[in-house]
Formats: structure tokens, sequence, C-alpha cells
């Protein structure tokens, strides 16, 4: 399976500030067979850089979408109208989930609508710090998982990446902890436990789990050999080219 490194560069960068830093990225990185480069920038930014990306080194992402395709829905911008622009769409992110409140059943509408539009939805799954504290890890990481899944046929399964983003570790989190690869680990094999038992074990072996949280190029490698993980979720690290590179660079390193 391939290695995902993908940025998610959140509301940052004005559409000119994007432009410029992709042009940076496109001298830096280097294309490797068994390495998808998918970086998220804001929506505005994504039709000019769908022009300027050379898509053998970097494939673009939405941070969120709808799943009406087209309507009287003001502000909103569907899956539909993202196709031919990007290949990937972020879903379910924590600050969607709890700054924009969004619900699992938006969540699965827009799983499903990515699919019936031919984009590989990213859905994101995290505990928070209170629920983590009271024990729900488990519970809330299959709820989260089945809910966004639950229009996923088995069939299409594979057309789909789910990150883990435990709420607590994602940088900009007030007293933002780093998640240790032993808590990693247990939470992946939870996704894919549940993931197995709703799907079928063979479906999910090629199934992509990615990690994000507080990724560097300090910690990428440790995070890239946790059993299960085939893949990081960046934010912060993903707006500074040199660490973004690096984080590349160790991917290479951990697959050879
Ligand atoms: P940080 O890498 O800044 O912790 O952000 C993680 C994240 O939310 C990516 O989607």
């Amino acid at each position: 399976m391939k290695t995902y490194i993908v940025g998610n560069w959140k509301m940052n960068f004005t559409v000119g500030e994007a432009s410029i830093y992709l042009h940076k990225l496109l001298r830096t990185i280097r294309s490797y067979r068994g390495i998808e480069v998918v970086i998220a920038p804001s929506t505005v930014a994504l039709q000019p850089l769908s022009l300027q990306i050379d898509r053998h080194k970097l494939k673009l992402a939405a941070q969120n979408c709808y799943y009406r395709d087209f309507g009287a829905y003001t502000g909103e911008v569907s899956v539909a109208q993202l196709r031919g622009l990007v290949d990937y769409v972020i879903i379910g992110h924590s600050e969607r989930r709890y700054i924009f409140r969004e619900s699992d059943k938006d969540i699965r509408e827009k799983v499903a609508a990515a699919i019936r539009c031919g984009i590989t939805p990213i859905l994101c799954i995290g505990e928070t710090e209170n629920e983590r504290n009271f024990g729900e890890t488990e519970d809330v990481l299959k709820d989260q998982l089945l809910g966004g899944l639950q229009n996923v046929s088995e069939e299409d399964l594979e057309k789909v990446i789910v990150a883990y983003e435990p709420v607590w570790a994602i940088s900009s989190t007030k007293d933002a902890k780093l998640a240790s690869p032993d808590d990693i680990a247990k939470s992946i094999s939870l996704i894919r436990k549940h993931l197995e038992a709703k799907f079928g074990a063979k479906r999910v072996e090629n199934i992509p789990v990615l990690y994000g949280g507080s990724v560097n190029p300090s910690n990428a490698g440790a995070y890239l050999t946790i059993p299960g993980i085939n893949g990081l979720l960046i934010g912060g690290a993903s707006l500074i080219a040199p660490q973004f590179n690096d984080i590349i660079e160790v991917a290479k390193r951990v697959q050879e």
C-alpha cells in the first residue's frame, strides 16, 4: 500500500501566498512511487492551485464539502463542484465537528457524496481529552467511524481513507499533548477491529488509516512505523516547506 502524506493547511495563506508556497514545494519535493503527497489548501485557492500543480508530485484535497450537488445552499461548496479540482476531500475533521457542529449524519452524507462523485473521502475521527479521561475512546471511535461509513457499501469501502486524529494531540488544541506510539497503536487496532467487524477482514486490509496530531519531522518516523498506519495527516508542519519536505523524506526512508 502507498504511504499518504497529507498536509492540511486549514484556514491559512491568502491565494497569492498559497501559490508562492506551492511553487516552493514543487521545487523542493521529490516524487516517489510509493508515496502519495496531498495538500489541502482553503477552498478559494483550489482552482488556481489546480492549474499550477504538478500531479506527479502532489495531489489536491478540499478541507470540507457539502453533500447536495447544486441548489439553494448559500455559502456551501458541493463535492460535485470540486470534481476536476481535487482527488481527495477531508471530511469530519474535529474542527468541523466541534467548532461548526457537524453531526455524524452530515458527515455520513458527505462521505457518500464524495464516493458518488469519484473523490476519495478522508474521514477523520478522534476522541477529545475528556472522552479519553473518561475511558470513552473506543466508543467514540466506533461511533464516529461506523457513523461516518454508514452509507458506504462493502464494495465502496476501498474508496475511503480513515484518519485518526486525537483532538488532544492536535497542535492548536489548548494544552495539546504528544500522543505516544503506544496510544496510537491501541486506537488504530480498535479502528481496524471495528472496520473488520462491519466490512470483513479482507476488505479492510487495503484501507489506509492515517495518523494526525502534532506530527513533525522528528516524530514522523516513529508514527509511520506503528502497525496498521499508512500515512500522516499534518497541520502545522505542513505550512513550513522544509518540514513538510523532511516528513516526505522520512516516509521514503521508512518504506525502504
Ligand atoms: P497539527 O499537525 O498542527 O497538530 O494538526 C493536525 C491536524 O489537525 C491535521 O488535520
